[in-house]
């Protein structure tokens, strides 16, 4: 499909429409990295899904096999049980050529000059204002501002896309892409509106044809509405927007009761997660999700999304809001 919206983002990105999917651990796998990129978005696949460095190097192969497209490596920095050898990640990228590295979960200083080193654009992904200030100090290329709405962890501070992406595009003078709460034509021209170059989306694109999860699980997210999402371990200073199934309503009990990590553990546990997106056991274990899957009403293929959704927004930048002008 020809390039119908075109900014820093597309240019810097070397893709044909502002449409990231961000990493998404599990979901961003070789076979949803590969489509969004042959969709003219970018793919990025999470680094941590892949267990090491051997992991990672086979993904980047089996990616390579389906897209000869740019796509991208996303590092979550967060704080994990079994701290992860981020160094050797990180070889893996550079030795790879990989073009963009989406950081996200901490200020990405400590390994930003040797990700740089081997010529990647650096995604940087936060949730509040001061954190992407200091990310475009250090030198990372694009801003990803993830609102509230936001899938997985909006920080602490509780502010929406609707508010961060206008600030962050006037305070900023790296391109920024708005993320949190986008699913259509009509958030992306919203995001354009607000002064963002391009829109992250994750929910979205995990009910996709590609997305490599199990079919119960796409249909639930069809079938899930806007309020059906909860925060969780906000008591550990690490919230996370996740469905609101029976065991994310007992962890939000047990940490109302007081509940710390030791006893939390075993039911966030991240393989508990992956039985959910793998085996299709909706109450396993506890799944991602924004108030964006709310906009969710199908399962196409991730060429159709990308392709409608920049379709959509081109036809209300260029027809419908110019005819409402007085
Ligand atoms: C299942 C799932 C797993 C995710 N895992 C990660 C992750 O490992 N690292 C990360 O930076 N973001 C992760 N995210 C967040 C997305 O990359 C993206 O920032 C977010 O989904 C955007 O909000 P949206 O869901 O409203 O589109 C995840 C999101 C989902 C839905």
């Amino acid at each position: 499909m020809t390039q119908l919206i075109r900014t820093r983002v597309t240019d810097m990105l070397k893709i044909d429409h502002p449409i990231v999917q961000g990493g998404m651990m599990w979901v961003a796998q070789p076979e949803l990295v590969a489509a969004v990129s042959n969709g003219g978005g970018l793919g990025i696949m999470a680094a941590l899904t892949f267990g090491d460095a051997k992991g990672l190097e086979k993904a980047i192969a089996r990616t390579r096999q389906l897209t000869d497209r740019p796509f991208g490596v996303n590092l979550t920095f967060l704080p994990t049980l079994i701290p992860k050898d981020y160094g050797s990640l990180i070889d893996v990228i550079v030795g790879e050529g990989i073009p963009v590295v989406e950081t996200a979960g901490q200020n990405p200083e400590p390994w930003l000059d040797r990700i740089k080193a081997g010529g990647a654009l650096v995604i940087h992904k936060c949730t509040a204002i001061r954190h992407a200030k200091k990310a475009e100090s250090i030198g990372c290329d694009i801003i990803s501002i993830d609102g509230f709405e936001c899938a997985g962890h909006p920080g602490e501070d509780d502010v929406t896309s609707l508010i961060l992406t206008p600030l962050a595009a006037s305070q900023l003078t790296v391109p920024v892409i708005a993320s949190g709460g986008f699913a259509d034509g009509r958030g992306l021209a919203a995001a354009l509106a607000l002064g963002a170059e391009g829109i992250n989306m994750g929910t979205r694109f995990m009910a996709t044809a590609e997305s490599p999860i199990h079919p119960a699980v796409k249909q639930k997210l069809v079938e899930m509405n806007e309020t059906e999402t909860i925060l969780l371990l906000r008591s550990l200073r690490n919230t996370e927007r996740v469905w609101r199934n029976t065991l994310a309503e007992r962890v939000a009990s047990m940490e109302r009761e007081g509940a710390g990590i030791e006893q939390l553990a075993p039911l966030i546990s991240g393989k508990n997660g992956l039985r959910l997106l793998s085996e299709g056991e909706l109450e396993a274990g506890l799944l991602p999700v924004g108030q964006s899957v709310g906009l969710i009403s199908d399962i196409p293929a991730v060429a159709e999304l990308i392709g409608r959704t920049v379709t959509q927004a081109h036809e209300l930048l260029a027809t419908r809001l110019p005819s409402l002008l007085a």
